[in-house]
């Protein structure tokens, strides 16, 4: 065997194993190999294993010195563009306000959609680009990034081909998300926006390949269940991927929507009661929980730990967003999860890793197995648990993408 690349010095090799989801207690199956070697070939994995079972040649050799190394993590949700920003809802909620009364008298969501749609495009890119190297910085090597913040159909759009050129500035793959954010704020204006996004808005981002996802908010002073089945349904007929944010703050039947129909992900779910938790048992839909929306609004946090008891294959995000989680970490969103979430370390990793992956139907990142992308972080620690211990500083010293170190990590743009 002759690898391009071999990296020695691994103090553990850290992966999860095989291919789907990993549902209830397989998310502590995690597979540790001391002083180990990843040989690389082109963007992929050729080889890793025990140091001394390695018996092939490699044209150059990078000897970590006995640092952990884990899968690169994949941030399954962020709102990474925007304009604007939401301080004044944060002073406002940090008096008393809350953010549901915020978005009803039509601020919070609203404010930053008026401030986006008036961003011109360049600015909305150069705002967004900092906050990709910062997740980057973090440790995701792939990262959802979604619309939502345009409402009419130029607009998101606009936000689309933004992520577009994103991909530009950043050697992470961008995954980019259309999603249906807020309802006009009269009545009789829904159905008509309704038909405005399923005739036109959805299949023009098919036709132009512009999101492989569709999401939608399905909440109170969001859409409505019924509303959200026929945009979904209709992002479907078009070959997109379905993703809803659900029970944030009640419970209205998105949570049972999504699952029925297949969706990749259902996000959020702080407000998920005991028995919907089995209704992810023996599903392809991923729970996908944001503790830096609980820890930022002060919602409850979503039953983490009693989604995986019964079953569930649980992904964690960022959220990164203006409004419900200014979380600039794909790493402390794991550490938070076990904080916050009651995940062990283990499921912490997995859920950033192959779950996440999932979530936006990835099977080539995740793990660190042969023929699989070479995605992969070296911590500044020889334990891995570092990655998910580690509050308030960086404990990731390198981001591996497709064979290739990250270049300049250290120093913020
Ligand atoms: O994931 N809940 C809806 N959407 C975003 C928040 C967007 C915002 O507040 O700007 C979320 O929490
Ligand atoms: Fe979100």
């Amino acid at each position: 065997m002759t690898a391009d690349l071999l990296i020695t010095g691994i103090s553990q090799l850290v992966t999860a194993r095989g291919r789907g989801p990993k549902h209830g207690i397989a998310m502590r199956d995690l597979h540790i190999t001391g002083d180990a070697i990843v040989a690389i070939q082109r963007s992929k994995i050729l080889w890793t294993g025990d140091s001394k079972a390695w018996s092939g040649t490699a044209s150059q050799t990078i000897d970590l010195g006995g640092r952990a190394v884990v899968p690169a993590l994949i941030d399954p949700h962020t709102h990474a563009v925007w304009a604007g920003d939401r301080l004044a809802d944060f002073d406002a909620r940090t008096s008393g306000a809350n953010y549901e009364d915020i978005l009803r008298a039509g601020g919070g969501i609203r404010s930053t959609i008026a401030a986006t749609v008036n961003a011109s495009p360049e600015s909305l890119i150069d705002q967004a680009t900092p906050r990709i190297e910062a997740i980057v910085r973090s440790g995701a090597a792939t990262i959802e990034v979604k619309s939502g913040y345009g409402f009419e159909t130029a607009a998101e759009l606009r936000m689309l081909e933004a992520v577009a050129e994103l991909r530009q500035r950043t050697p992470a793959r961008l995954l980019a998300t259309l999603l249906i954010h807020i309802p006009p704020t009269q009545p009789e204006a829904r159905s008509a926006y309704i038909v405005e996004v399923c005739e036109s808005l959805i299949p023009e981002v098919a036709r132009r390949q512009l999101a492989s996802a569709v999401d939608i908010f399905v909440e109170q002073e969001a859409f409505h269940t019924h509303e959200a089945a026929t945009i979904l349904h209709c992002a479907q007929q078009h070959g997109l991927g379905i993703k809803l944010h659900s029970e944030q703050f009640q419970r209205i039947g998105g949570l049972e929507l999504g699952i029925g129909m297949g969706a990749l992900s259902v996000d959020h779910l702080e407000a998920c009661a005991p028995a919907q938790l089995s209704l992810f048992v023996n599903r392809g839909t991923v729970a996908t929980i944001l503790p830096g929306v609980s820890l930022h609004l002060g919602i409850p946090a979503a039953p983490g730990r009693n989604l995986i008891d019964a079953g569930a294959a649980v992904a964690v995000g960022t959220d990164l967003n203006p409004g419900s989680s200014p979380l600039f970490s794909t790493a402390a969103a794991l550490a938070l999860a076990v904080r916050l979430n009651g995940l062990t370390a283990a499921e912490a990793l997995i859920a950033g890793t192959v779950n996440a992956a999932c979530a936006l139907d990835l099977h080539d990142t995740g793990r660190l197995e042969p023929g699989l992308r070479a995605d992969f972080l070296v911590l500044q620690s020889p334990d891995w648990r570092d990655l998910v211990y580690t509050l308030g500083a960086n404990p990731v010293a390198e981001v591996w993408i497709a064979g290739n170190r990250v270049p300049n990590l250290t120093e913020p743009s």
